[in-house]
């Protein structure tokens, strides 16, 4: 599939650039023309994506935060986000609902099936010591203005 349009960010992962980072994805999509629903699920599969940057895997410190947006003529955005963290040993348990490593109750556990429920494809990957990776797909219904 032919990719019409991209963009990458690199940001601290601080809590502040986690509103940051879903404005920024918010008006990279609008460009399909996107309906408020679409970009509202959107925005939420990136806040849940890169909290867990922040969170969990820098945890105390401050480490960057990568973000490439693609646009493909079929409608289709696909957005990935990673950091260079702790990393997550098993990936399977860590995308089961509830699943949580956080003892002080502050999380639901709910981050990845949030971004399932909201986006069409979720891949993940990651190794222990070196960081994770998540892949966000999605492909809009609406008409796309992006050949302009
Ligand atoms: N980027 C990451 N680096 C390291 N571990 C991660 C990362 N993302 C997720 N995890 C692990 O996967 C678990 C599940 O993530 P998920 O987002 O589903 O739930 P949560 O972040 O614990 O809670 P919630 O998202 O509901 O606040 C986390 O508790 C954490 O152990
Ligand atoms: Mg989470």
């Amino acid at each position: 599939m032919k990719q019409i349009n991209e963009m990458k960010l690199q940001i601290p992962g601080k809590s502040a650039n986690e509103s940051f980072a879903r404005a920024a994805l918010s008006a990279f999509a609008a460009q399909l023309d996107p309906t408020i629903d679409e970009l509202a699920d959107i925005k939420t599969a990136v806040s849940e994506a890169v909290t867990n940057c922040i969170v969990h895997g820098y945890r105390d410190e401050i480490g960057p935060v990568y973000i490439h947006a693609k646009l493909y003529e079929d409608n289709t955005l696909t957005i990935k986000i990673r950091d260079k963290g702790c990393g997550i040993p098993d990936i399977k348990q860590a995308m089961e609902p509830l699943f949580t490593t956080c003892t002080t109750g502050e999380r639901a556990g709910l981050g990845f099936a949030v971004m399932q429920s909201f986006m069409d494809k979720v891949r993940v990957t990651s190794k222990p010591g070196k960081g994770t990776c998540v892949v966000l797909t999605k492909k809009l219904l609406s008409k796309g203005a992006g050949n302009a």
